[in-house]
């Protein structure tokens, strides 16, 4: 009997319409275009300014965007997971709204939170219901509203983060394409070092906490910044190494976009030249789930059936990984 492979046969995404750029950034905290292009390789990233819309409206927008593109049907959707770290309301699954608004309603729903790496796991989760032959059919979306949590005060972070969202379908394939190898870590250690203090069970809000600002995204970049470095070079070589592949097998990179040295530092581990490497960092800075799926949609009309691609994330917690997918089908333009 032949393996059933879990691969992507769509993808959608959504970015607000609102762009902030390094020179409006320039007017709200001591910094400048040169430092952020140079430190991050950042120019701009979208901002969902309406007030009371969540993270579930740019989902919502991507998804729809998936299913007009792909004409699938949502009712025959078996399994929403919407990959978030800014989760419309505590409690309450941003996922089922996601999925009863689509028109999903054949579907079960739920978010999956482990910070710039929870695309990346959804990825993984979403395949093995697929391989296993449970589901036939797993809508994936990473969105994240990260102005919700960033103080636009603080510019060791707000110049970094974006809002935006991607959407992609993983369905059972039966050419070996999709998925073929995964390696994930994570390291508690690491919380101490990207965390929003307060909000949760340990800190609940308290006058306290609002008056001290612990309600914002808050990180030691440069701590952060060295173990992402050497953990995404780590994971995507491993990739290579442990499927027998050199570079020349490889035709796409599709790295978390955090910053533009860490993207560098795993395309050179792994000997891949720019051309190879997805970058959209420029646009929409750092979407926490969003960047994978965007960089999919943004490169779709690139990417050719039987292309081996990388993925590789680090986010919060710490945690952090890499997929190794075979793409599975030609866009036709
Ligand atoms: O996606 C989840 C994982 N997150 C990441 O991977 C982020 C990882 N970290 C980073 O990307 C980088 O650490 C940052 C972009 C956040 C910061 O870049 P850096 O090169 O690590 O800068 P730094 O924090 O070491 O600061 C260098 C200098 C400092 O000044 P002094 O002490 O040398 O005088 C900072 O105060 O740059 C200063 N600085 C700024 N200057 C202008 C920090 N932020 C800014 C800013 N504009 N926005």
């Amino acid at each position: 009997m032949t393996k059933i492979t879990a691969a992507i046969t769509a993808v959608g995404k959504y970015v607000p319409d609102y762009i902030l750029t390094n020179k409006e950034l320039e007017t709200m905290v001591d910094t400048n275009d040169e430092w952020i292009t140079s430190r991050t390789g950042i120019k701009e990233r979208r901002i969902l300014k309406e007030e009371g819309k969540g993270t579930s409206y740019m989902a919502i927008k991507a998804a729809e965007n998936l299913l007009k593109k792909s004409n699938k049907n949502p009712l025959e959707i078996d399994l929403v997971i919407v990959a978030t770290a800014t989760p419309d309301l505590p409690v309450a699954s941003t996922a089922a709204y996601v999925a009863t608004e689509i028109g999903a309603t054949n579907a079960f729903s739920y978010d999956l939170q482990a910070a710039c790496s929870s695309f990346l796991y959804g990825m993984s989760t979403a395949s093995s219901y697929i391989e296993s032959g449970r589901y036939k059919s797993v809508l994936l979306i990473g969105a994240d509203k990260m102005s919700s949590i960033v103080d636009y005060t603080d510019r060791a972070t707000c110049i970094i983060f974006g809002d935006g969202a991607g959407a992609v379908l993983f369905e059972p394939n039966n050419e070996g394409l999709g998925l073929q190898d995964e390696y994930h870590r994570s390291d508690g250690g690491g919380r101490e070092f990207l965390k929003i203090d307060a909000g949760g069970s340990i800190l609940p809000t308290s006058e306290e906490t609002l008056k001290n600002k612990q309600h914002s995204v808050h990180q030691e970049g440069r701590t952060v910044f060295k173990f992402a470095v050497s953990n995404m070079a780590d994971v995507a070589e491993k990739m290579l190494t442990r499927n027998n592949l050199v570079k020349e097998d490889i035709q796409w990179l599709a790295p978390h976009q955090a910053n533009n040295r860490i993207i560098e530092a795993t395309a050179n581990r792994v000997g891949l030249e720019s051309d190879k490497v997805m970058v959209n960092i420029h646009k929409y800075g750092n979407t926490t789930s969003g960047t994978l799926p965007l960089l999919l949609a943004d490169y779709e009309n690139q990417l050719k059936k039987g292309d081996n691609i990388i993925f590789a994330a680090f986010g919060g917690g710490f945690t952090w990984g890499a997929i190794y997918l075979k793409w599975a089908y030609n866009t036709l333009n």
